[in-house]
């Protein structure tokens, strides 16, 4: 049989967490492929997009919980978000499924089943982090502690934030269970794990052919190292697929995730009509994945070794990406760089985005920075200034003063239209390439060239001697101009489209570009794109920040301290009720007051040392000095709050609040209070509840 000259495509983004928002650094990823899923349709290609949420793992379990839903109700909420954020980004999926569907059990049982019958995977015992108080083993991400390397506090149990050292979460000194503060116990559990050394060979040749060169020398690194066991199963509780035949273990996450990819294809397929086999079983349907490069180790070594292993297909090309920066730094909450896309669109045009990206945008790895100053420009000066001003002014000009009906070009203008036609192949190269950054280039150069013929023909003045060579200067520009926006509809589909009805014409395919057109009638003019407003960048930045940061609003005085009395009402809902798993995140201890001392320069505070038993030592700043003197205090047990966010104040660390009772009617600098105690019998450490 002749190979198909023109294959389906098909092409994937990455699987965004259902846990949380669709940011501007994840819309880097959606808008490339869509840019180029949007390139190959509009230039007769069969391509579909497939998408889904990636929904399983202990993360969306515990968020679930801390929001008093269940995981499929949580997300539920954040499909129907990201949904609506991608749409109104323009961001065109063929279909935006989850993995939590049927068809993807169906399938996760199927790719486990084939890994096991062909003798690559193996289960053994491995000594995990388990917390008690939470019943359950903790991902590194769910222990915090002290980095074995360096000595810096509040790490992860995976890796070091200050000297980027990588560690076992087992590894970290005074580890905690992130969810509870208590202190995590090494437990033993069977774990299933595929042998990728099994895939050595294989991965050996295919990892060159169908991976970024960019990328060669770390993957060969890791194919020529250890190719290290790699883990496939998670212990309940956990929200995923249980394993069939391992009552009590489920599929990690980042098994049932890219085989999301599969499933949503088979749903596609079922919906249309379509023929499933030939994209993923049989046939020359390509198959590409767009990732950035964080991920790079689960599509170009576990997931071909996966697809393999199950009788599919594997990709055709992996293609990777750099991360996003704004201003050149990581995204920074703090700074309000973390954009959620939802925030983005309530202030700006989604297309701004596309565009700016779109001329940042290469095929390579290297990371990308939003400028928000850039932003600004950019779109101001070229999209506007350059694109959007020749068809503004072309189209105003004839419809006011020449019947709105285009004419024939003259010479000049011709020539002009010809040279612009010559460079439609580098463009359609570039896009090919996912070069769109190359492609931008083009257009705003074809742009400048005929802006310069605008102005050096001056129709405003023309129209006052010679009206038919002015109709000849205004259509020649908005020829051009109609070209602009037919190379630019992967990237700005919208304004094509309005493009296309000002000028009376159908959606405009690749092909449209060849064509000239004299004669016809201009219709009434849309807004096009108006200039960015650097006020509404900066308003969206202010709205990106934490709530609080940016008007500063004192919850408590700089003496409270952390005892309960003094902040005793700040924190009830509206209706004052909260149910039993609320209180439940509470970890209420005993605790030994082994130290006691009066801060001098604070009329209320006095500053604890506790012992919590298992849970060690803390210090605590506690209001009140009023009603005890610090010597007395040395001794007695009481209870503490064991898993408050520790706190910064003047005189040092607070970490843990004090419980004490008072008369909400009391107020003053004297009023009573009383500290509490257990009864005998309780030692530190003991849970409160
Ligand atoms: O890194 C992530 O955000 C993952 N949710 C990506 C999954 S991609 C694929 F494997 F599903
Ligand atoms: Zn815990």
């Amino acid at each position: 049989m002749a190979r198909n000259s023109n294959p389906r495509r098909l092409v994937t983004a990455a699987l965004p967490y259902a846990n949380g928002p669709i940011h501007i650094g994840h819309l880097v990823e959606y808008l490339q492929a869509d840019f180029w899923v949007r390139w190959n349709k509009m230039n007769a290609r069969d391509c579909v997009y497939i998408c889904a949420d990636d929904t399983h793992g202990t993360p969306i379990m515990v968020k679930a919980r801390e929001l008093g839903l269940t995981p499929e109700a949580w997300i539920a909420k954040s499909h129907a978000e990201h949904a609506r954020d991608f749409a109104d980004f323009g961001v065109n999926f063929d279909i935006y499924s989850s993995t939590n569907s049927r068809e993807n059990r169906e399938l996760s049982e199927h790719f486990y089943a084939a890994l096991r019958d062909k003798g690559h995977l193996r289960t053994r015992t491995q000594e995990q982090l388990w917390c008690d108080h939470d019943r359950m083993f903790l991902p590194d991400r769910f222990v915090k502690g002290v980095c074995p390397k360096c000595g810096a506090v509040d790490q992860y149990g995976d890796s070091c934030d200050k000297c980027g050292s990588t560690y076992a979460a087992s590894e970290l000194k005074t580890p905690a269970c992130a969810i509870c503060g208590s202190k995590p116990a090494l437990k033993p559990t069977s774990v299933i794990s595929v042998k990728l050394s099994d895939f050595r060979d294989f991965l050996r040749d295919w990892v060159p052919a169908h991976s970024p060169a960019e990328a060669a020398n770390k993957l060969s690194e890791w194919i020529k190292g250890e190719l290290l066991d790699w883990d496939i199963s998670r212990d309940a509780p956990y929200f995923g697929f249980e394993i069939p035949d391992h009552a009590g273990k489920f599929f990690y996450v980042w098994l049932t995730a890219p085989i999301g990819y599969v499933s949503a294809t088979r749903q596609l397929c079922e919906q249309r009509g379509l023929n499933f086999e030939d994209y993923w079983s049989r046939g020359e349907d390509e198959i590409y994945h767009f990732i950035g490069k964080d991920i790079i180790k689960f599509h170009c070594l576990f997931w071909p070794a996966m697809l393999k292993t199950a009788g599919f297909k594997t990709p055709t090309q992996v293609f990777v990406h750099g991360m996003l920066t704004v201003n050149g730094e990581k995204m920074s909450k703090s700074k309000g760089t973390s954009i959620t896309a939802r925030t983005y669109l309530n202030h700006l045009d989604p297309q701004f985005l596309r565009y700016y990206y779109a001329t940042k945008l290469t095929s390579g790895m290297s990371d990308l920075d939003l400028g928000l100053d850039d932003f600004v420009n950019r779109v101001n000066s070229e999209l506007v200034g350059k694109i959007t001003n020749l068809g503004s002014r072309g189209a105003q000009m004839l419809a006011k003063r020449l019947d709105g009906r285009m004419g024939r070009l003259d010479p000049d203008g011709r020539a002009l239209l010809a040279r612009a036609q010559a460079r439609r192949g580098t463009i359609a190269a570039a896009y090919e390439a996912r070069d769109f950054a190359r492609a931008i280039q083009e257009i705003r150069d074809i742009a400048d060239e005929a802006n310069k013929y605008f102005d050096e023909k001056a129709p405003w003045n023309l129209i006052k001697t010679d009206a038919e060579a002015t109709r000849a200067v205004l259509s020649t520009t908005l020829n051009v101009f109609r070209l602009l926006a037919i190379a630019l509809k992967p990237v700005l589909p919208r304004y094509a489209d309005q493009v296309a009805r000002l000028l009376g014409e159908a959606s405009y395919t690749w092909r449209d570009g060849e064509a000239v057109i004299e004669g016809g009638q201009v219709g009434e003019y849309e807004h096009l794109a108006t200039r960015v407003d650097a006020e509404k960048v900066q308003a969206m930045v202010e709205a990106s920040k934490p709530a609080g940061s940016t008007t500063q609003t004192p919850t408590t005085s700089p003496q409270a301290g952390h005892t309960a009395p003094s902040t005793a009402s700040a924190s009830t809902g509206a209706t004052g009720v909260i149910d039993i798993d609320t209180f439940g995140k509470i970890d209420l201890r005993i605790a030994k007051i082994i130290a006691a001392e009066a801060v001098p320069e604070a009329d209320k505070l006095i500053k604890l040392r506790v012992d919590l038993g298992p849970l060690g030592e803390r210090q605590i700043f506690a209001g009140i000095k009023s009603a005890y003197d610090p010597a007395q205090l040395v001794g007695r047990l009481t209870v503490v709050v064991a898993n408050l966010a520790p706190r910064k104040m003047k005189f040092g660390m607070s970490e843990g609040m004090v419980l004490a009772a008072s008369d909400p009617n009391e107020s003053g600098g004297a009023k009573p209070m009383f500290l509490l105690s257990p009864d005998s019998g309780a030692k530190p450490g003991d849970r409160v509840k």
